[in-house]
């Protein structure tokens, strides 16, 4: 076994606004383990696709890109993500729903997804790797010692996503999110390769109507449970 093998993985998979990436953020920093945003990856990958004038048809472009991507995460003074594409900072530009969407049109490609794998699994260090996506559990990381499925209500995502949109200033109808959302779902989950579906050892865990403390607590629960430990 390679010592990076040796390295547990929690993977949180789920839906979009089910909450994910915050609670993998908040998992990692109480353990003191990496993060890695793969949905970030394809963000930046349709980011820098428009930025070059490469179309969504064109798989062996798009699959260039991602293989080149020059990207890189940081922590903010807030401790809030940020990240910078060839050095430029694109963490709002990478969050926006047109993003969201380019996001989800190239990662339906195998080609991209082939290119963005051994950059995830490189994430992978001691003392640990906290990974957020749609396929960590079932492709990437198919040996995470904890994998985790997050799911809410769409009523519910679309308010959350809804309130962050807000807070930053963006004016979005709630009935266009929820018909994004729904479609966004709907084209992850029925597309052949890599579809969202839980891993058949997945917990399931609805954050419906729960705060964040109390999500993330379930999951630090339940590591504790199964004596999940860092390595090195
Ligand atoms: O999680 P996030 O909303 O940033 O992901 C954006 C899109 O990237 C998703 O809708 C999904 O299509 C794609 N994605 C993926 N596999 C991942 C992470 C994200 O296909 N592991």
């Amino acid at each position: 076994m390679s010592r990076q093998q040796g390295v547990p993985v929690i993977a949180i998979d789920g839906p979009s606004g089910s909450g994910k990436g915050t609670i993998a953020r908040r998992v990692a920093n109480a353990l003191g383990w990496h993060l890695l945003d793969s949905g970030a990856l394809y963000r930046l990958v349709a980011l820098a696709a428009e930025r070059r004038g490469i179309g969504l048809a064109d798989t062996e472009a798009l699959a260039g890109v991602a293989a080149d991507l020059n990207v890189r995460f940081g922590t903010g003074a807030d401790q809030d993500e940020e990240i910078w594409l060839d050095d430029e900072l694109v963490t709002e530009a990478a969050r926006t729903e047109e993003a969201g969407a380019g996001a989800s049109a190239v990662a339906a490609l195998q080609p991209v997804r082939d290119a963005l794998l051994s950059r995830q699994k490189a994430f992978r260090r001691p003392p640990g790797l906290v990974a957020d996506g749609r396929d960590m559990g079932t492709q990437v990381f198919a040996d995470a010692v904890l994998k985790v499925f997050l799911v809410a209500t769409p009523e519910e995502r679309a308010k959350r996503r809804h309130k962050q949109l807000k807070d930053k200033g963006i004016d979005v109808s709630l009935a266009a999110l929820s018909r994004d959302i729904e479609n966004r779902d709907r084209r992850d989950s029925e597309r052949p390769v890599a579809p969202l579906v839980p891993a058949e050892d997945a917990r399931i865990l609805d954050s419906s109507g729960r705060s964040v403390d109390a999500v993330t607590k379930t999951v630090l629960d339940w590591i504790a449970e199964l004596g999940i430990a860092g390595q090195g």
